[in-house]
Parts: C-alpha cells; structure tokens; sequence
C-alpha cells in the first residue's frame, strides 16, 4: 500500500493508497468505533463490502448538498451519543465530499475533537478535497460558510470505488483532476491532455491512480507553508470564483467541479483578453483539457451576468471593490487579480456562451 504522508499544523496525517479494500476489514481491530456511511454507497455495498458490519454500528446518512449543515451535524451527534460516544472513539466515515464535509465538522467539534478516519469514494474526495484539512457547511444559502480546521488522523483511498459512479459525478471529480493538473506546471498539463481521452473512457485503472496522486500532489504543492488559506493556498481556487457563482445561480444543480470546468473556461478568457495568455494557448487548454471535460451544459439564465455578479460578489476573498478571479498565465504561472470589472465579467461571459453552445 503507498503512502502519502502529510504534515498539518494540527497533526501530521497519512494517505493510505490501496488497490482492494482490505482495509475495511482491519478497521474491526478499531475499538469504540462507528461509521458514518453516504446512503447510496451504503445501498451498492451492503451486501457485499460491507456485509459483516454491525448495524448497530453504522449510520447511514442521506446526502443532498442542502443536507450540508448543522442539523445534519446534530443528526450525526444524536447517533453517536445514543452509543454513549466518549472521546476515545474513532469516527469512520465512508462517502464523497459532503459526508467528509459533514462528519469531519462533527468529529471537530464534538469534544472538542475524536479520532476521525476517513475513506473517500468519490473521485473529488479522491483527488483533491480527503487532504487540506478543511471542513465546510453551508449555512442558509452561503456556501461553505461555517467551517473548521480538522484533518483526518487517516485516509483510505481505493481508487476502485469510483467504479460505481454516477457519470456527472465522476466528470465532476474530473474537473478538480483538470485543475490540479493544470496548476502543477507545463509538464504536468501536457501529460493530463494526452492521458485526458482515457481518464474520460473510465475503463484505465492505472491512468486513473496516477491522476489522483499527482492531482494530490499538487494540492500538497500549493499547502505547503499555508495550511490555514492566507496566502498561496488561495490559488487553488483556479476556477472556484466563476464557478462558485454558477453552483449558486444553478441551485447546485451544475455539480462543483463541473462549475470548475466552466469558471476555469471563464478565467481563460479574461487572462486571453488582457493579454496574459497566448490565444495558441488558451485554444491548446480549450480543446484539449477543457472541452473534454465538460459534461455539464448550463442554461442562459444560470450564466446571466447580473446573477453571477451578485453571486461574486459574496466571495469570501474578496477585500476591495473589484471581483476576484485567479487565472493562469503565461508560462504555466498562477496569478490571482482583484480588479475584474462587471463590464469584464459581462464581456467574458458573452464569450464563454458561445464557446461552450449555449442558447
Ligand atoms: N472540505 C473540502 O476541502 C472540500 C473541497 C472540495 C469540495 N468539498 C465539498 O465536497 C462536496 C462535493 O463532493 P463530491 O463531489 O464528492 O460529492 P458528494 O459527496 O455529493 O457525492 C456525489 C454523489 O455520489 C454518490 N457517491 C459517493 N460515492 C459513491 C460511489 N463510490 N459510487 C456511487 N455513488 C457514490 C453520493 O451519494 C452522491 O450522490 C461539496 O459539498 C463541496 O463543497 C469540500
């Protein structure tokens, strides 16, 4: 099993990479534990993966982005408390980024922090949101807005769950493996455009394990020295400010990283129109990393300017009066702006209408 080990500021943790899925069956030697599974996993594997867990030991959770708050952390404290949870438990969650999202603010906060292994099974989980210590819930209608800091003490990824995904939200963690790749230098971005067509086909297992570790690695890249988000880490948001904007104007019905494809088109654009990327270049990432990884086709009214404006608005990094927009440049370089005009955003989003076809 390959490794990966992290350092965090709140403790060092490891990524445990594993080609079956043996682990589950070594988590029995875990006492006081409890698993917190996402209901549809937990329907495509209960007879099989998980056939000799003891009910009595499991919550299954039902997932729904607007399920992503503090009710449903209190639903998961009620479960642990009525198996008189105590603080040298270990939580096990098993699902994608909202159980991760949900059970890591709960393994946080109850007493003030549990033992808390995590088992990512969708490919976003898998690539990119099991590591960075954050945990996010949406309060009322802000996304992500309530949050702590909590890594997992562990994770195990087997890159074999995302078999059973859906294929929206399989392209939806594609389009973090597309940004990450694509933040990791020249090099990197060229190997994602030639193995991009096979990553797609979802048949090459190896091509697949060797774009969720790079993408990670990335990821790592990009933390290293700025755990906490004030700094360099901000630049993983490549694609996030555009995108965030249509997750909202679409009620999340463009799933997250497909939001990323479309907010990463929309940062080409403005860095093309400012001159910081080469036309040759833009049209490069366009056809071949972008392009292929888009799945989702979003509507006039969830691309109209006044809606995205208003949505950008509320970026959490925004300071000044201007927008913010990180973009990459030239040479393979990130930068991150904050002067981007309506009349820019207005302009660029005409542009990407009709780049990507929409009516
Ligand atoms: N904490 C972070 O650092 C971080 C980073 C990025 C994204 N996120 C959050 O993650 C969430 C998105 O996560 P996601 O894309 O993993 O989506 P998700 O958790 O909603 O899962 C997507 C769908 O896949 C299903 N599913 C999960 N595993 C499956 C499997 N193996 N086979 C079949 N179906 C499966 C789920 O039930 C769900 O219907 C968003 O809420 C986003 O804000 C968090």
């Amino acid at each position: 099993m390959q490794v990966i080990r992290v350092h965090s500021a709140i403790r060092d943790y490891e990524v445990h990479f594993s080609g079956s899925f043996d682990f589950l069956t070594a988590f029995e030697d875990i006492p006081n534990r409890f698993y917190v599974i996402d209901s549809n996993v937990w329907e495509l594997y209960r007879d099989s993966l998980f056939s000799r867990l003891d009910p009595e030991l499991v919550m299954v959770l039902p997932i729904e982005e607007d399920r992503k708050n503090l009710y449903t952390v209190m639903e998961v404290y009620d479960a642990l408390m009525s198996r008189s949870a105590k603080r040298n438990m270990t939580l096990i969650s098993i699902g994608g980024g909202i159980v991760q999202d949900i059970t890591g603010f709960a393994a946080s906060t109850l007493y003030r922090g549990i033992n808390w292994i995590f088992v990512p099974t969708t490919l976003l989980a898998q690539a990119d949101s099991c590591i960075g210590s954050k945990t996010s819930l949406n309060y009322k209608s802000y996304k992500n807005l309530v949050g702590t800091f909590f890594p997992p003490n562990r994770i195990f990824l087997s890159p074999g769950f995302t078999r059973t995904l859906k294929n929206e939200d399989y392209f939806s963690g594609l389009g973090e493996v597309v940004k990450l790749h694509l933040m990791g230098g020249e090099q990197l971005a060229r190997e994602l455009m030639l193995n991009l067509p096979a990553l797609a086909g979802r048949e090459n297992a190896a091509a697949l394990l060797s774009a969720i570790e790079k993408s990670l690695a990335v990821k790592l890249g990009y933390m290293q020295d700025d755990e906490f988000d004030t700094g360099k880490r901000n630049l993983l948001n490549f694609g996030h400010c555009f995108g965030h904007a249509v997750e909202s104007t679409s009620a999340f019905a463009i799933p997250h990283g497909q939001a990323v494809v479309i907010g990463m088109m929309f940062a080409n654009i403005v860095a093309k129109n400012r001159g910081l990327m080469s036309v040759a270049l833009f049209e490069q990432l366009h056809q071949q990393a972008l392009k292929p990884a888009l799945t989702a086709q979003p509507d006039k009214g969830q691309l109209d300017t006044d809606a995205v404006f208003a949505a950008m608005k509320m970026d959490k990094k925004r300071t000044g009066d201007g927008l913010v927009l990180i973009m990459l440049i030239n040479g393979f370089e990130m930068i991150k702006i904050d002067d981007l005009t309506y009349a820019e955003l207005d302009a660029a989003n005409h542009e990407l209408q009709k780049l990507i076809g929409v009516a």
